[in-house]
């Protein structure tokens, strides 16, 4: 049996990947590709798609995920931005109609492994900073991806990494933080999606690098996504759970 599939965000450049995707794929059936000129509401009630991929912008992913929650879809977010708030919000909603759902921050298999073993590292090393680089038009900063690396480092360690003595001479000079670990986000032409995250101890350093460079890596954890959703119960954040 054929599971439905609408895009939303089916002419960007995940979208239109993504479309690719799930026509390559027997196990799927392409029934929508929606732009911003269509009503995504309107989408839900003539198609009844079983599973929508979000592939947007985060100024519109929150209200997108809201409404094919409330129309019985599963989805699959891969649109990052939603806030930790907004993705309890959804989380509750799912939970109470029993729906499953994926907010998937990244899909890469490269990221994900690297998400999971800086984890383990972080008990050893608790000194640590993230470098993110992405294409110059990356609406969000920093990163999703980096922030689902900053929690998984946070979860790992055993205590917090060093407070930074350097004085900023010009402000943000050391980067955000998330759970106290720096962030520093790199936006240029020529780049794709890229994270390095190092750590430091005492006379040795650890570096991981993950280089993303085409957005075809994206595909298998999307179309994994798309089998296992419709047996999940609750909306889950991180691809990573169903690996
Ligand atoms: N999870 C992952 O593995 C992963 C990987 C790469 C990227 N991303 C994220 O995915 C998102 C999309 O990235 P992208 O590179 O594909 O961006 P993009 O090329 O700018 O595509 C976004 C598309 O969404 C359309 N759009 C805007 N508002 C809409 C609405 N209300 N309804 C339907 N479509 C709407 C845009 O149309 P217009 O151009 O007309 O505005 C555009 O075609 C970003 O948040 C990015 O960070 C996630």
């Amino acid at each position: 049996m054929t599971i439905s599939i609408l895009i939303n965000g089916a002419f960007g450049k995940m979208g239109q990947e993504t479309v690719k995707a799930v026509e390559a794929s027997q196990a799927f059936k392409l029934v929508g590709k929606l732009g911003k000129s269509d009503v995504l509401k309107t989408a839900l009630i003539d198609k009844k798609p079983e599973i929508v991929i979000d592939f947007t912008t985060p100024e519109v992913v929150y209200q997108n995920t809201l409404t094919i929650i409330e129309h019985g879809a599963h989805p699959i977010i891969g649109t990052t931005g939603l806030s930790d708030e907004q993705r309890e919000k959804l989380g509750n909603l799912c939970k109470e109609r029993q729906l499953g759902g994926i907010i998937a921050p990244n899909f890469s298999l490269a990221t994900l492994l690297m998400i999971k073993y800086v984890k383990d590292c972080a008990r050893y090393f608790s000194d640590v900073e993230i470098i993110e680089l992405h294409h110059k038009r990356k609406k969000d900063a920093p990163s999703g991806t980096a922030i689902k690396t900053a929690e998984s480092i946070a979860q790992g360690r055993r205590k917090e990494g060093y407070a930074s003595f350097s004085k900023e001479m010009i402000s943000g000079t050391r980067g955000t933080k998330k759970d106290n670990i720096p962030i520093h986000s790199v936006r240029l032409p020529g780049l794709l999606a890229h994270e390095m995250v190092i750590f430091g101890g005492e006379g040795e350093t650890l570096t991981f690098r993950q280089d993303t460079l085409s957005r075809k890596a994206f595909m298998p954890g999307v179309l994994l996504a798309c089998r296992k959703v419709l047996g999940l119960k609750t909306l889950i954040y991180g691809l990573e759970h169903i690996l």
